[in-house]
């Protein structure tokens, strides 16, 4: 707790582009969670760096990120969003926490086994212990909420049992974390493979909606979108992925259940629906990209709310940093 209010918190790597399942998965539900809680967002740029990043397009990136949280409806004076790498409490628990996770619970991890078979000329240490990282990301400003899409709970579920391992042997120190998963856009699927996930990564184009897509390129991603060779619009993700992921879609960005979008579309064909979805996707990032274009613009403002934010954060931090310096009888300043 944080005065009256729960503490919030999530955060995005600054890597490429957001697609719109970091949009539907968290983005969206950040902003629409926002007011109720203390929040806090990280632009996690120490994370980025478990693969290898080209410097100058890296801090662009980061920046972008930092836009886009504000452009989609983030205030940045109610709400703390900063850069990871500006506080360096994240670092330094982070080694800490490593210290009580064990190997084996590291080695479960699927994100780590799916990336290390993706990357296998470079399976760094950073890449096995992320999930100790990302413990000390959400632990050190105590949160007791953390929105994320379907992928990240094992990653959650790690958090939470390191921080209660921490808590049994030091009393209470770290506030344990729920996640945050919402029943619809949670897990948004590649429009080319609807079998997998929506990625930033993904080589095929076609397969992912860009955030600052315009709207001629968002509508042609959706005709081309993989569906079945039946021509009725239902919900069923075993035997029609590709068309439960458009309705998927089409129900977070317009608020209609599933069954009222079977219903509205009863009597027309994939062509009119792929149409719909794209329509409706290009109107709600329209305001979005427009606004993140004037953010861009104004480094003033940015760089004012980046310098108090930081602040702000390293403060938060560092109080939990030293209460777990201090449990640990590591020797306290002398001031
Ligand atoms: P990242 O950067 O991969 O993704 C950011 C958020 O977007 C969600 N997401 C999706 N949701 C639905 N459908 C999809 N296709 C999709 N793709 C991505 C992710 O679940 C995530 O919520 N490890 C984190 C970043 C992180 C973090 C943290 C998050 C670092 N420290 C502390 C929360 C708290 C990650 O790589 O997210």
């Amino acid at each position: 707790m944080i005065g009256e209010k729960k503490v919030l918190y999530s955060g995005m790597q600054a890597t490429g582009t957001l697609t719109l399942g970091n949009y539907l998965g968290a983005l969206k539900n950040w902003v629409g969670l926002s007011g109720e809680y203390e929040c806090f967002y990280g632009v996690m740029d120490l994370h980025s760096l478990t693969l290898r990043q080209d410097p100058p397009a890296f801090r662009k990136n980061a920046r972008s990120l930092y836009a886009l949280y504000v452009a989609a409806g983030l205030d940045p004076e109610k709400n703390c969003i900063y850069y990871q790498s500006h506080v360096s409490a994240h670092a330094e628990l982070g080694w800490l926490l490593c210290c009580f996770t064990y190997m084996g619970e590291l080695s479960r991890m699927t994100q780590f086994k799916d990336k290390a078979a993706k990357h296998a000329d470079n399976i760094n240490a950073g890449l096995y212990t992320y999930p100790v990282l990302m413990a000390a990301d959400i632990l050190l400003y105590q949160a007791d909420l953390v929105p994320v899409g379907v992928d990240q709970k094992q990653h959650l579920e790690i958090c939470r049992d390191i921080a209660t391992r921490f808590n049994n042997i030091f009393g209470d120190v770290f506030t344990i974390p729920e996640p945050y998963i919402s029943a619809s856009g949670a897990k948004i699927m590649s429009l080319q493979e609807p079998e997998h996930k929506m990625s930033k990564s993904d080589e095929n184009p076609n397969a992912t909606i860009l955030l600052l897509d315009d709207t001629d390129t968002i509508i042609r991603k959706f005709k081309r979108a993989v569906t079945d060779s039946e021509h009725e619009i239902r919900y069923d993700q075993e035997k029609k992925p590709g068309i439960s992921n458009l309705i998927d879609i089409y129900s977070v960005v317009t608020g209609k259940s599933r069954a009222e979008i079977e219903r509205e579309f009863s009597d027309g064909g994939y062509g009119a629906f792929k149409l719909a979805v794209g329509e409706a996707v290009a109107a709600e990032l329209k305001p979005l990209q427009a606004r993140y274009q004037e953010l861009l613009a104004d480094k003033a403002y940015l760089d004012a709310r980046i310098k108090e934010n930081d602040e702000k954060a390293q403060y938060t931090a560092n109080r939990t940093l030293r209460k777990v310096q201090k449990k640990l009888g590591l020797t306290e300043r002398i001031r």
